[in-house]
Formats: C-alpha cells, sequence, structure tokens
C-alpha cells in the first residue's frame, strides 16, 4: 500500500516534469525485437539496417529500415574480449562506423560505477552475425584516480584524422586522436565536455558533422535501474547537444555557455510516456532525413531496463541546432 502510493506521487511529479518540456516528438515506429540499450544504428550500403546493443556480448540485428521489423543475430563478440579485465564477457555501448573496407566496432569493458575499464575494437567486412574479429585493446583505458572513465566510445573523421570520443562521469567526455588506420590511440586525452554539478552524470558521446559544424551529442543524468530506485524528476537520463567548428572544440550550446562548464542545449528529455532517453546516436536516413536514436522507458510498459525501448525521431536542424 505505501508502496504503491510512494511510486503514484512518482509517476505524478514525472507527468509534471512532461508538460515542462512538451512539445518533443513521440518516438517513431519500431516492430519486431525493439528492446535496446545504447544502440548503434550502421546502414549498409545495400539498404540493410544493424543495430547494435549493449548486452549479449554486442547483440546484432538486422532489418530493412529503421522502423524494423527487427530480427535477432547473434552476439558480434561471442567469446567476450580479449582484453583482460572484470566486464570482458559483459560488453557495452557498441559504437560502429565504416573506415576504409571494414566496419569498425568499439566498445567498453567494464563494470557498473567502476573506473577499471577499457575500449576495445572489432571489425568486419559485412557487420554480420559471426563475421567480427576481434582485436582488444585500443589503448584508450583507465584505472581510479584518472580524470575520465574509458567507456562509451564514439569514432569521428575529420578529413584523413580520426578521434575517438569516450566517457564518463568523473570528468566526463574525453578525445583522443586515432592512429591513421583507427585503431590505436595515439595522443593523450583531452576534456571535450564536463558538467561540474552533482556526481557529473554525463557519458555516452555521439559527435555528427553537419554544414560546418561539429555536433557533441552526450547523455546527461541517470541512465538505469529506474524500477529499483528512481531519480528526482530531471535526474534521469536525457539527451544534450553543443557544437564546434572544430572536431577537437572548444564546444558550447545555444545559448553560447561552454560545454567543459555545465553548457548543454537539451534536445531529447522525458515527456508523454518518455522517460529516460539516452543512449544515442545520429544517423543519415535516405528516407527520413537525420535521425536521432536511442533507448528509452515507455511508462506506459515498464521502467526496468529489461523494458527499454528503441526510439527514434527526425531531427529538425532549424537555425543550425537539432530538435525533434
Ligand atoms: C523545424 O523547426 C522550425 C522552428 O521551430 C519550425 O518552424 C519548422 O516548422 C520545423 N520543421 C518541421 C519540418 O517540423
Amino acid at each position: 500500500m505505501f508502496l504503491s502510493k510512494f511510486c503514484g506521487s512518482l509517476l505524478a511529479s514525472v507527468a509534471l516534469l512532461s508538460s515542462a518540456v512538451s512539445g518533443q516528438a513521440n518516438p517513431g515506429g519500431c516492430t519486431g525485437d525493439c528492446w535496446t540499450h545504447d544502440p548503434a544504428v550502421v546502414r549498409r550500403d545495400d539498404g540493410v539496417y544493424f543495430r547494435f546493443n549493449t548486452g549479449n556480448r554486442i547483440g546484432i540485428l538486422k532489418s530493412n529500415s529503421i522502423t524494423g521489423p527487427w530480427v535477432f543475430q547473434g552476439s558480434a563478440i561471442p567469446a567476450g574480449s580479449k582484453i583482460n579485465l572484470a566486464g570482458r564477457d559483459d560488453l557495452w555501448a557498441p559504437d560502429v562506423s565504416k573506415v576504409g573496407n571494414l566496419y569498425y566496432l568499439y566498445y567498453s569493458v567494464s563494470t557498473f560505477g567502476s573506473q577499471n575499464s577499457a575500449i576495445g575494437y572489432a571489425t568486419s567486412p559485412t557487420m554480420e552475425a559471426g563475421s567480427w574479429t576481434d582485436h582488444g585493446a585500443t589503448g584508450v583505458s583507465s584505472t581510479p584516480g584518472r580524470p575520465y572513465n574509458a567507456i562509451d566510445a564514439n569514432l569521428v573523421k575529420d578529413g584523413d584524422s580520426y578521434y575517438l570520443n569516450f566517457g564518463s562521469f568523473w570528468a566526463n567526455t574525453h578525445q583522443v586522436r586515432m592512429s591513421a588506420d583507427a585503431r590505436t590511440a595515439s595522443s593523450s586525452a583531452v576534456q571535450i565536455q564536463y558538467q561540474p554539478s552533482g556526481s557529473h552524470p554525463a557519458e555516452g558521446p555521439f559527435m555528427y558533422y553537419r554544414s560546418g559544424y561539429y555536433y557533441l551529442f552526450w547523455s546527461e543524468g541517470t541512465c538505469c535501474g529506474y524500477d529499483r530506485n528512481r531519480p528526482a524528476p530531471g535526474a534521469e537520463y536525457k539527451i544534450r547537444v553543443c557544437r564546434s567548428n572544430s572536431v577537437n572544440g572548444p564546444f558550447v550550446d545555444k545559448a553560447g555557455v561552454s560545454c567543459t562548464q555545465g553548457g548543454g542545449t537539451t534536445v531529447l528529455a522525458s515527456h508523454g510516456y518518455v522517460y529516460g532517453p539516452g543512449g544515442q546516436g545520429v544517423m543519415a536516413d535516405p528516407s527520413h532525413g537525420t535521425v536521432l536514436y536511442y533507448h528509452y522507458v515507455d511508462t506506459r510498459v515498464g521502467f526496468a531496463d529489461g523494458d527499454k525501448k528503441f526510439g527514434w525521431n527526425i531531427l529538425n536542424w532549424s537555425g543550425g541546432w537539432p530538435s525533434v
């Protein structure tokens, strides 16, 4: 009884918050296997869509469109990572892009809340299940005492140069330059985004280039476990953005506030039945335009991590800033 009252008042607070950020579109359709966490979506040249998930040693799903039907194919790294760290059998936060003729999959090896972390990578000519070769370490790693947590990688290309954005909590999002083949770190890490308040709850960077700007998206707030321990309204995951005309920054938000001093324009937060959207990426889709995709909780279904769903929206770039 007490419990259900308590949950009722939490839900009422969530509803109030939602009306404050109304105007955000509901997620586009999804059929088939729509569970996801930290999705990465890549459209192959033949038009087949691949979606990669945290869990299942990086689950692979396929579809002929972003709306589905999505069909589970298997694990990208079924034997676990070559990296000898706790978490090598529970890989997180895939990031997939094409480098030359190969697809590169970056993944995180860590355990929840630990700074003993490393970013590994695997390659494939096709992205199909069974086609991935794990190569282990990129050289981006962390231990307690470092200003970042080496998780949540995202590769970005600038001319002929590759950079890996990653992190984090601690001192948030950092960036390293990568070798010419994008396999290993070739510089020390530089901070590109920082939320000084609270527990510095920012992670999951994703950079997207458009019309002269590098847009740095990230997820801010509490990601997980909403069924057991729901954060104060507004402290759950949301998707924020800053931009710069250089891949290395400095990044600022729409109001001109520095991204390393707490800046960030919110692109998508809880609204209506959507709660805690994050783990995002952006892709250019030939049928829809630029698409923001993410995981979220559908409050009509359930708040557990096992209830998370794949969401996507078309981005509107009016005024040079993305909105949904
Ligand atoms: C994009 O946003 C602008 C500014 O808010 C708005 O006027 C326009 O109608 C939007 N475009 C679409 C396609 O929704």
